[in-house]
This record gives C-alpha cells, structure tokens and sequence, in this order.
C-alpha cells in the first residue's frame, strides 16, 4: 500500500472506535491516511487520537470557525486513491443515497472521483429495515461498493448483521483491493491479483420444501446463514457467485452474487445443472431433502373422519445433487460438500468425502453448543483426506466462511 492515499470517513456508531486500529495498520502498511468524521463520530472517537495515528489534521466542519478558513472537501475528494466510509451509520447512508451535502464527510463524498467504499454497521433493526437496504441498492447503483457487516452480538443486545468487520479484515480487503490494481494497471486485465477474480462459484443455500399439497410441505430448519456467507466470502476474494438458494428470508448483500430463489430439491438440482458447467467452483451448503412425497396432491389433502387415525405417506429420493455434481466433476473444477453429523463424525464424512468425489468436506458436529441450524457461529473441521483433517475453534459463521474461502484459494489449480 506504498504511497497509496486512504481518505477514512467516520460517522458516529459504537464500532468507530475501531478506526483507529485500522488507520494504524493502514498507515503501518505504508498508506497515507487522511480522516474525515461527523461531529457525532467524535462522541466516539476523539479527533486527537486519529490524527496522532494518522499524522494527519482531522477534518469535521466545512470551516473553521475560529478563523473562517475554509475545508476543502474537493481537493480531499481528488487526493484520494479510495474513500472508505467506516462505520457508515444509516443516518449517512441515508444522506448519502439522497446527495444531501449538510456535513464535510458528505461534501467530500460528492467531490469524490476516487472508488468509494462504505462499511455499514448499526443495529440489527436499522440494517433490516427496507429504507435502509433500499439506500444500500441506490449506493451500489451509484457505484459504491458495500461491505457486507459481520454478523454477531451488536451493542443493543441484539444478535445478528450489523457489526462493523475487524479492522484487520478491512485492512486485508484495502490491500487486496490495490495489489489488484496495481497489477491491472500493468496488465490491463482489472482485478486479476484477487485470489479468485475471473472464477465462477456455484453455491446452494437454505432448506428445501417438498410439498405434500398446494398448501403443506416437508421442509428443515436450515437458516441459509452459512451458505450466503460462503457466497460472501467467495465475491470478497473476487469470485462471481451463482447463489441457488431455498425459501429462506436473509439475501446476500454482495453486488458479485447472484442469487437464484428455489423452492424444491428438484428445483435446486435442475439449477445446479444448468450452471455447473460453468463453474469453477461448486459448494453444497444446502440442507437438501433426502426424500419427497411420491405424489404431492392437487388439492388440499382432506382429513378423512370415517377413516383410521393414521396416515401413511409414501416418499421417494430427491436426487443427491452434490454426488451428482460429483460425478460431473471435470479437472480444474472443485466440488466441497457439507457433513453435519451426530456419531462417528470424521469417519462419515470422510466416507460421504470418497462416495461423492469431493475434493473438501465441511464437517459440523452438532454435538457443539453453537454450531448448527440458526445460530451465528460455527464449529467446522476441514478434511480433504484422512491425511489432511484440521479442526477449527468455535468462531462466527462469516469467518468460518473465510476459512473455507481461503482452503479453497489454496486448492484450486
Ligand atoms: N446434499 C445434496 N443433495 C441432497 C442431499 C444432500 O446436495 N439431496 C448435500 C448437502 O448439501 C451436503 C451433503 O450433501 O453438502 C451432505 O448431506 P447429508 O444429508 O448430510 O448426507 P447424505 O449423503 O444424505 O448422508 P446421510 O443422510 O446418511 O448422512
């Protein structure tokens, strides 16, 4: 990051005060920082210490009022190599999403012709809520680059999306980021230093729903967290991602994942079918039903009064869509399954490993408190061959999804 220049823009959250761990590693990584915040952001964070780690003045006002003298918010927008907004609340994203210009973080923004990122974090409710995801859309339309949040117990209490990624992290993706450019300004080709720019990933997420009739299915409680995290992970390091994903509420937020909503295993598989091909990479995160009913009915099914009190359904197999896709598998494709078992744990998947002709298989013991269906974090074991089996702490299921990223960086031709 020699030479690079970071303009950081803070508005005023609880994680602000992870910037200044992150203006250090910049600057200890050779970047020049320049700090603009909100006058709220120094509620959190005091302009001293960013400007002591930053080595540079810290600018808030549009002018000084002791002297008048004026903030230049275009020159700051054109010194910038990258502009990255962190935390960005939703109060700015609003007002940023709308132009509004009422602070010198926001003029600065407008003046801006350098990429610009934000790192959105806030409350669980804030983020859900459709004005603040619709805010979002407009950013990435305006070519602002989102960072989804990290998932996990935010300030309020309240579990879920909404904290702002470790400094570290960000970091790491800042430098990414410009190794990447650097090269593509040498080579004309955009992006390529990402470990995984240029490669297609398919994934599947999230439970399947085989109806019994118009009105009933047999479905799981699979969240899709895990799944969506991955795809996440994967568009991070430059991958674009194919998300096949069963009925579940929570989107990706990444701009470099596609998301396909299906329904059925039959569904799924006819999804996964039609883009495998063309993938570099394929995941199984989905909680796929291992059987349907035979025959769904038309109508609604009728509680039968003059019958006996048991019903007796008849199921069939939904096609194993990982051991298919394993089958098809050509050299120089991947293709990593999920094992979640109760007994036997690394001897099972390392059968499920062989049977399936996986390259990698995830394995989660549901024998962990925390691990599982639902729940934000994630005990995982990486096996690849009886050789290569390694055992994870228990850890956020966005940082477990870095972990497989990472693995699968490394496996890959
Ligand atoms: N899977 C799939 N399609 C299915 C069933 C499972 O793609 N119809 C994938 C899952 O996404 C997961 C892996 O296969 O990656 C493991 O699934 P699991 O149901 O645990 O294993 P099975 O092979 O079905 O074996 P068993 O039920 O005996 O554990």
């Amino acid at each position: 990051m020699k030479d690079k220049r970071i303009l950081l823009g803070i508005s005023g959250g609880i994680a602000a005060y992870k910037m200044a761990t992150l203006t250090r590693l910049l600057v200890k990584a050779g970047a020049s920082v320049r700090v603009v915040m909100t006058e709220e952001a120094q509620a959190f964070i005091t302009p001293l210490t960013l400007a002591t780690l930053s080595k540079n003045p810290v600018l808030s006002r549009l002018y000084n009022p002791v002297d008048g003298t004026w903030h230049n918010h275009v020159e700051l927008g054109l010194w910038a190599d990258l502009m990255l907004l962190a935390p960005a609340t939703a109060n700015t994203l609003a007002k940023m999403a709308a132009g509004a210009a009422d602070n010198l973080l926001l003029t600065t923004y407008l003046s801006a012709r350098c990429p610009v990122w934000v790192a959105p974090a806030m409350d669980l409710d804030m983020w859900q809520h459709a004005a603040t995801q619709r805010n979002l859309e407009t950013l990435r339309k305006d070519g602002v680059r989102v960072l989804p949040p990290d998932a996990g117990e935010l300030a309020s209490g309240l579990s879920g999306p909404g904290r702002l990624p470790e400094p570290e992290h960000l970091a790491a993706l800042v430098a990414q980021w410009f190794a990447g450019e650097g090269l593509a300004s040498s080579s004309s080709d955009s992006g390529k230093a990402l470990p995984l720019s240029g490669k297609k990933a398919l994934i599947t997420a999230g439970p399947t729903y085989e109806a019994l009739d118009p009105v009933r299915f047999i479905g799981n409680h699979s969240s899709g967290k895990m799944g969506i995290a991955l795809a996440e992970a994967l568009a991070e390091l430059g991958a674009s991602v194919v998300l096949v994903k069963g009925p579940t509420n929570l989107n990706s937020r990444s701009a470099q994942v596609r998301e396909l909503a299906v329904t059925s295993a039959g569904a799924m598989f006819e999804a996964c079918s039609e883009h495998f091909a063309q993938s570099d990479i394929f995941i199984a995160a989905a909680a796929v039903a291992d059987y349907r009913p035979e025959r769904p009915s038309n109508q609604k099914i009728k509680k039968k009064e003059a019958d006996s009190d048991r019903m007796t359904l008849t199921l069939v197999k939904t096609t194993d869509i990982l051991a298919e896709m394993g089958k098809r598998k050509k050299p120089g494709q991947l293709v990593v399954g999920f094992a979640l078992e109760t007994e036997n744990e690394v001897e099972n998947a390392l059968s499920k490993l062989e049977r399936k002709n996986l390259d990698l298989i995830v394995l989660n013991s549901l024998n962990d408190a925390g691990a599982g269906f639902g729940v934000d974090t994630n005990r995982i074991t990486l096996i690849e061959n009886r050789n290569r089996i390694d055992n994870f702490p228990l850890m956020s299921k966005t940082d477990a999804a870095r972990t497989i990223a990472q693995r699968i960086v490394d496996l890959l031709p």
